[in-house]
């Protein structure tokens, strides 16, 4: 994707991605993914992939991330960036699913994408979701019934 060195200056955040990325579970797919959020408080919530024999049950290690820190009691639009980590040559972004639950918890964060080694890309959430759905427009609906 580039090349270019990229400037993320949290350390300590991707350095917490790289190292839950060890938690993996995913023997299917062998295809390891560590994820980091920072809430403002300062506090970082992680998560990694969690696969399912039966495939289509795994959860994305962004999509743990988000629900552990909402289990724990952090609210929507308290984080202010996001991590993926995963071994491979371009960066890995958020799959589809992970966008839509990303943007409901964390709207236009940073997105940054690295693998073990390196910063591969940072990019806005709005620019990876553009013309989202979301709870604004539910609240446009004209009531029914
Ligand atoms: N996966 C993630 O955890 N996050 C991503 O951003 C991309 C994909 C996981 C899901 C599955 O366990 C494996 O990677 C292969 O799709």
């Amino acid at each position: 994707m580039t090349d270019k060195a990229v400037d993320f200056r949290d350390d300590e955040l991707v350095a917490a991605a790289r190292a839950v990325r060890q938690h993996a579970w995913a023997p299917y797919s062998h295809f390891a993914v560590g994820a980091a959020l920072r809430h403002r408080d300062g506090r970082i919530v992680t998560g990694c992939n969690v696969e399912n024999a039966t495939y289509g049950l795994t959860v994305c290690a962004e999509r743990v991330a988000v629900f552990k820190a909402i289990s724990e009691g952090m609210r929507p639009d308290e984080f202010t960036a996001v991590v993926v980590v995963a071994d491979t040559e371009e960066p890995t972004p958020p799959c589809g699913a992970c966008r839509q639950i990303l943007w409901e918890f964390c709207g236009d964060v940073p997105v940054v994408m690295a693998t073990p080694a390196e910063v591969k890309a940072v990019l806005g959430l709005a620019a990876l979701l553009p013309w989202p759905f979301d709870r604004r427009i539910l609240g446009t609906a004209k009531k029914e019934g």
